[in-house]
C-alpha cells in the first residue's frame, strides 16, 4: 500500500486523530507511523470497537456445576492405573510443557518479567523461572527423560526473558530442550474507537491474552516442531504459580482414560468472591466464567446443603492433546475487553495522562478453547499441593502467601527435594 492508500484507509475506518497527527509531524515520523499502520488490520480494529459495546450475558439458569474427579476418593489401584498411563506417555517422550509468561503482571508492580522475580523461599531464595526449571528437572530425573520446555513470551518481555535464562545458564536445564516463542499483540482502542500513539509516535499495543498461545504456536512453528518430535500431550501452565506441577501424571492418565482431548486441575474456592475463573457446565460442556465477568447470582448460588454451588475453580493448569491444539489454533477465540488508563497523544501531538480509564485492551482467554470440545476431564487439586499464585504485591495471592504455601509444601515433601 502506498502513502495515499494508507491514509484513505484511515479515513475509511474513521481514525481522524491519527490523520491530524500525520499532518503535523515531519516526513520521517510520518513515514514511520504509516509503516506501522500498514501492518494493522483496520477492519479488525473496527470489529474490536464494535465489541466494546457488547456485554457478556451469562444466564445462570443454564449453568450446572462441573463433575470433577477427587483423587482422595480414588483407591490406590485406581490411582496407580491412571498414573501408569501418564508415566507411559512421559517415558515415550510424547509430552511437552509450555509456561505462559507473556502477561504484564501489573498487579504485582514488579519492574521486569514475572519469572525473573526472586522470592524468599527455603532453604535459599529462588527466581520463579528457577522454581519451574527445578520442578521439570525433578521429573526428568525421576522418569529418566528430558521434557521439551517452551516459554511463551511477549514482544515486550521476550528479550529480557531470553537474556535472563542465558545469564543463569537455564538453571541447569538442558539448553537444547528449552524454546521461546512470542505471543501476539493487539492495538489499544480509546472509547471513541481511535488507535493510540505513545510518546515515541508508536502505536500502543498490548499482549493479546494467554489464549494467544494456540495461534502463536502455529505461527511461530512450535506446533510443527512438536509434531516432528512426536509430542502428543502438552501441559500449559502459568508462571505465577510456584506450586505448579507441570508433570501431572494423574491428570494425564485421567484425561487419556476418559477419552478427553483436554484435562484441567481445579481447586475449590475458599470464599465465593475469590478472584478465580469458575468452572461450570453449559449445555453439558465444560466452560470457565472469568472472575471479571461472573454474574452476582452465580457467586451467591448454593446447593441444597447451603454450600457454594459453583466453587470449582480454574487455576490455569491445563493439559491439551496436540490434536486439540492443532484444531484450536485455527479458530478465532472471542475477545474479552479490559477498560484501563493509558496515556495517549492528542491531535496536537501532546501527551495526555488520563485520570480515568479511557481505552480498551483486548485479550483472548486460554479457557475459551474448551468450548470446542464436548468433554473435558477435571481433576480436583488442593491449594496446599497445587496452587500458590503470585499476583498481587501484598495480601492475598502475594509473594508472602505463596512463599508460605511453598515452604509448607516442601516441609511435607522433603524426601522429594533435589
Ligand atoms: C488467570 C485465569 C483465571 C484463574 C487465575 C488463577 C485467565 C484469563 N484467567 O487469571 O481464570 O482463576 O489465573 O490463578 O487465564 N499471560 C500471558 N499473556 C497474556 C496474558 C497473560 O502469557 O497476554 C499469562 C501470564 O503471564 C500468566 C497467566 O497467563 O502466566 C495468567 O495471566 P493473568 O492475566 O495473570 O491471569 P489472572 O487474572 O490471574
Amino acid at each position: 500500500m502506498n502513502e495515499k492508500e494508507i491514509i484513505k484507509n484511515l479515513e475509511k475506518y474513521n481514525q481522524p486523530r491519527l490523520i491530524n497527527i500525520l499532518n503535523k509531524v515531519d516526513e520521517k515520523t510520518k513515514k514511520e507511523i504509516l509503516e506501522e499502520v500498514s501492518l494493522i488490520n483496520l477492519k479488525e480494529i473496527e470489529r474490536l470497537y464494535a465489541n466494546i459495546k457488547d456485554t457478556v450475558e451469562v444466564d445462570v439458569g443454564e449453568l450446572k456445576p462441573v463433575k470433577s474427579i477427587n483423587p482422595d476418593k480414588l483407591s490406590k489401584e485406581e490411582l496407580d492405573k491412571y498414573e501408569n498411563i501418564g508415566i507411559d506417555i512421559l517415558k515415550n517422550n510424547k509430552f511437552a510443557v509450555i509456561i505462559m509468561s507473556g502477561g504484564e503482571g501489573t498487579r504485582l508492580g514488579y519492574n521486569g518479567p514475572k519469572g525473573t522475580l526472586k522470592i524468599n523461599v527455603e532453604p535459599k531464595p529462588k527466581y520463579l523461572f528457577e522454581i519451574m526449571a527445578d520442578s521439570m528437572q525433578r521429573a526428568n530425573k525421576k522418569y529418566g527423560i528430558t521434557i521439551p520446555w517452551y516459554i511463551m513470551t511477549s514482544n515486550k518481555n521476550n528479550d529480557k526473558i531470553v537474556e535472563f535464562m542465558e545469564e543463569h545458564n537455564y538453571f541447569g536445564y538442558p539448553k537444547d530442550y528449552v524454546g521461546f516463542f512470542k505471543q501476539g499483540e493487539l492495538p489499544l482502542i480509546t472509547e471513541d474507537g481511535q488507535l493510540v500513539l505513545d510518546e515515541n509516535y508508536r502505536i500502543r499495543k498490548a499482549a493479546d491474552g494467554n489464549g494467544s498461545v494456540f495461534k502463536s504456536m502455529r505461527e511461530r512453528g512450535v506446533l510443527d516442531e512438536m509434531k516432528e518430535k512426536g509430542i502428543e500431550w502438552v501441559y500449559i501452565g502459568q508462571i505465577d504459580n510456584i506450586l505448579l506441577k507441570m508433570v501431572d501424571t494423574l491428570l494425564l492418565g485421567v484425561t487419556i482414560k476418559e477419552g478427553s482431548e483436554i484435562g484441567t486441575r481445579s481447586v475449590f474456592k475458599d470464599f465465593p468472591r475469590e478472584r478465580m475463573g469458575t468452572l461450570c457446565l453449559k449445555n453439558g460442556n465444560v466452560k470457565v466464567i472469568e472472575y471479571s465477568e461472573i454474574p452476582e447470582d452465580m457467586i451467591e448460588a448454593k446447593n441444597e446443603n447451603g454450600e457454594m454451588l459453583f466453587g470449582e475453580s480454574n487455576i490455569t493448569c491445563n493439559l491439551f492433546s496436540l490434536k486439540a491444539i492443532d484444531k484450536i489454533s485455527l479458530k478465532d477465540l472471542p475477545y474479552h475487553k479490559a477498560h484501563k488508563k493509558y496515556s495517549y497523544m492528542d491531535e496536537n501531538c501532546k501527551m495526555v495522562e488520563p485520570s480515568d480509564p479511557n481505552a480498551y485492551k483486548f485479550e483472548y482467554f486460554i479457557f475459551d478453547s474448551f468450548e470446542y470440545f464436548n468433554q473435558i476431564s477435571v481433576v480436583r487439586g488442593k491449594r496446599e499441593e497445587d496452587f500458590a499464585p503470585i499476583k498481587n504485591k501484598e495480601g492475598v495471592q502475594s509473594p508472602e502467601t505463596a512463599v508460605k504455601l511453598y515452604n509448607d509444601y516442601w516441609r511435607r515433601h522433603a524426601d522429594e527435594r533435589m
